[in-house]
């Protein structure tokens, strides 16, 4: 069985951390969530995955390279413009051949792995397998109606009122007849190639296309907010290691953080679950549960709670405690002593502050 993930998208939700990155790329836990998608899917004994790749491609191939760190063997596949999962799948049919095949959505994270969906498929006869979970909002997603034998008999993209509450995750198993439906299907109303409507095309036409309902959590990691749910998700399952270089020095550690080889940790308290990434130093200060801070970042005299802090950035002498924070690369989060007192702001576009 092969590997599709889908890595192209602008992730406009996302900035302005992705004017300068993919977004599957912005660490949770101290790893990218594309690192995520290819450790899952290596988990499940898939070792050649193609990646399809829009105009952030260059990242994405310089952070990965060719997948052997990961075990995998990876090859890109561009796609000149956003035009939908259908139209990803339609210009990878070359790299996929006559292999059945799991798509996975690069920014999404989903607990306990897909081992066993993928096993459960390839056991089937089944043209299609899908993942769904129950939620709360299901118009913002994809929704399936079941048949009375737990087969899927519609699904509708982004429904205003939805006929149930299971959404489809971004994680899909095929065999090659969805490319008889990929070709066959018209662009949606937003312009897309849906894969929904390619695989209503296989219900249509009477192949199996069986789900799976997924009982764990799952995130698509949109916007900022998903992303800081992600990581608290994904830190509470971290089983905590502290790297034997790493320094500890007059503070107070909890058993549930993990620190990174070179990083410091000087007269301060850490709560967990928490990551230190490598060579970053922590003085005088307080981090607080669900935090990740990456690698190369100061944190001094201050406090800071549920929250990601990306590489090279500093967060210096802060008297009020930062929380459900996302701040990217090379950033510096300040006190100013100077006259007139006053808050002030180099923001880059699309930036929110929200002040005390
Ligand atoms: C896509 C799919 C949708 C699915 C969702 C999962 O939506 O079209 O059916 O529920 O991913 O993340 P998009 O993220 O493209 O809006």
């Amino acid at each position: 069985m092969k590997g599709l993930i889908l890595s192209g998208g602008k992730g406009t939700r996302l900035r302005p951390l992705t004017y300068t990155q993919a977004k599957q790329l912005i660490p949770v836990a101290n790893k990218p969530v594309l690192v995520r998608v290819i450790e899952t899917m290596h988990d499940a004994g898939i070792a050649d995955i193609g990646i399809v790749v829009g105009d952030t491609h260059a990242d994405i191939e310089r952070a990965l390279g060719n997948g052997s760190p990961w075990g995998v063997n990876l090859t890109y596949i561009p796609q000149a413009s956003p035009d939908g999962l259908a139209h990803a799948v339609k210009i990878s049919q070359d790299f996929l051949g006559d292999d059945r095949f799991v798509m996975f959505l690069g920014d999404n994270v989903i607990q306990g792995g897909i081992a066993t969906l993928i096993d459960d498929f390839s056991r089937s006869e089944w043209n299609s397998q899908i993942v769904l979970k129950e939620v709360d909002n299901p118009q913002s997603y994809g929704v399936a109606v079941l048949r009375p034998d737990g087969s899927i008999e519609q699904l509708i993209e982004k429904p205003k009122n939805p006929p149930s509450n299971l959404a489809l995750v971004g994680i899909y198993m095929f065999d090659p007849h969805i490319f008889e439906a990929v070709h066959a299907i018209k662009p949606s109303a937003r312009g897309e190639y849906e894969i929904t409507d390619a695989i209503q095309w296989m219900i249509d036409h009477h192949y199996r296309v069986f789900p799976h309902v997924h009982g764990g959590w799952w995130v698509d990691t949109g916007k900022a907010l998903d992303m800081l749910e992600a990581n608290s998700l994904v830190l509470e399952e971290l089983k905590p290691t502290i790297a034997t270089d790493a320094i500890i020095e007059n503070s107070q550690i909890d058993r549930r953080v993990t620190v990174e080889s070179g990083a410091r940790i000087i007269n301060s308290v850490v709560r967990g679950p928490t990551i230190i990434g490598k060579e970053t130093v922590i003085e005088n200060s307080y981090v607080g549960p669900f935090t990740s801070i990456y690698h190369h970042v100061t944190v001094l005299n201050a406090e800071v709670e549920r929250s990601i802090i990306l590489e090279h950035s500093s967060v210096l002498n802060i008297g009020v405690r930062i929380q459900d924070t996302l701040i990217g690369r090379y950033a510096t989060v300040q006190r100013s002593d100077d006259k007139p007192r006053a808050m002030k702001m180099n923001l880059g576009d699309h930036s929110t502050v929200w002040i005390l």
